[in-house]
């Protein structure tokens, strides 16, 4: 007891002398997690590429890498309180830096697709790369995904964060004004959630949809389809696209259609019937419209999938207008991800939270446009338990 408190006196003269950072005084307290910086290798350009991991007080650990501000693993305990790695990933950098389905990724400077790579804005059209057929995918060749972001360790209220910063240039793959994004990921000491914060400013009107790209196999990466578990997407409406995924501008109700996921359902019960919608997806790839139940803008629940095998759950509350939900239909085996496992063809479930696709290219869809001195500002949770 007394030890307790001398110890505690010592802390308190540290801090005072600013020796140690309340961060530092409340982990060696066991008041709130860790976080761990190693070495994730080099660029093949010869950058260094770091690997964060953070762990909590309740058995969730993440580890997140500043190439293409991506998370890596994600270790959340099932109903039996064994944790397994819920995402998709690599063992090395090497296969981020070569990896083409953006696993875990930050996807910008826009997510999802844009018409035959092009836009107006302020009378100005804009010319993007095409990289998926006729169209712009996840900001194009060398999109946010693959570049190297400046990481700062920070200590939040809530828990552990680290802050990804990049600084995309004006006319880097197309795209106009000099933009600062930042992306700060806290797990709390106390909760078993990842919560992301998206920031961005910029000096010239551009589009901007940024959204995390983690794959999920909530019984574990790596261990088969993802048909059984059960979702829920709180959407009444979603985007129907043309045979290149681009939205046709309708808003189309789920009532009576295989995307009607308004009560919970399991993902692979009608995955595979002949609706035009999912034909042209090969499964799943749509941008779901999502019902803020008089939130307005606020953070509010989008999606809730279920493993019946593990017991674990995953939440995903969001501040962004919908989700694209996609069930890794252009996985099919050759890539393989940690410990040189297979991923099969829908291995794994994305909720990628977004701005609808092409927006720049739809006027009756809410705006991507930032101005400058204006501040982007978006949020998303994924919140796991287990029963
Ligand atoms: C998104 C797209 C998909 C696919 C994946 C990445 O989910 O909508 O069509 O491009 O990203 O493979």
């Amino acid at each position: 007891m007394i030890a307790k408190q001398n110890a505690r006196t010592l802390l308190c003269a540290l801090l005072l002398i600013g020796e140690l950072s309340l961060a530092d005084s409340l982990r060696s307290q066991g008041m709130r997690g860790t976080i761990r910086k190693q070495s994730f290798g080099k660029t093949a350009g010869g950058e260094q590429i770091d690997l964060y991991s953070l762990t909590n007080k309740k058995g969730m650990e993440v580890s997140i890498t500043n190439f293409g501000a991506t998370v890596v693993a994600l270790r959340v305990p099932d109903r039996a309180g064994k944790a397994a790695d819920v995402v998709l990933g690599f063992d090395t950098l090497e296969g981020y830096e070569n990896g083409k389905a953006y696993f875990g990724a930050t996807v910008g400077r826009y997510g999802n697709r844009i018409a035959g790579g092009q836009f107006s804005l302020d009378g100005k059209t804009y010319t993007l790369p095409k990289n998926d057929g006729n169209n712009t995918l996840h900001g194009g060749i060398v999109g946010f995904n693959k570049k190297v972001w400046k990481a700062r360790e920070i200590a939040s209220k809530d828990g552990e964060s680290l802050e990804l910063s990049y600084l995309s240039a004006d006319g880097e793959e197309g795209f106009p004004g000099n933009l600062s994004a930042k992306v700060v990921f806290t797990l709390p000491a106390e909760r078993n959630e990842l919560k992301i914060d998206y920031t961005a400013t910029t000096d010239k009107d551009t589009v901007l949809n940024l959204t995390n790209h983690s794959y999920f196999n909530l019984a574990g990466e790596g261990s088969g389809d993802i048909l059984d578990h059960v979702l829920t997407l709180h959407a009444k409406q979603f985007t129907p696209v043309d045979k290149t995924l681009i939205p046709t501008g309708e808003l189309r109700d789920v009532a009576g259609t295989p995307l009607d996921f308004t009560s919970a359902t399991a993902i692979g019960k009608r995955i595979n019937e002949n609706y035009e919608q999912l034909v042209f997806g090969k499964g799943y790839d749509h941008n779901w419209v999502l019902a803020r139940s008089g939130s307005g803008n606020g953070l509010t629940i989008a999606a809730e999938a279920y493993d019946p095998k593990s017991g674990r759950k995953l939440e995903v509350l969001t501040t962004e207008p919908g989700v694209q939900f996609y069930t890794g239909n252009f996985l099919d085996g050759t890539v393989k991800g940690i410990g040189n496992k297979a991923y099969v063809q829908r291995g794994a479930f994305c909720l990628e939270t977004q701005h609808f696709p092409d927006s720049p290219n739809h006027p009756n869809f809410p705006s991507t446009v930032l101005k400058p001195n204006a501040v982007f500002h978006s949020e998303t949770v994924f919140r796991f338990s287990a029963k």
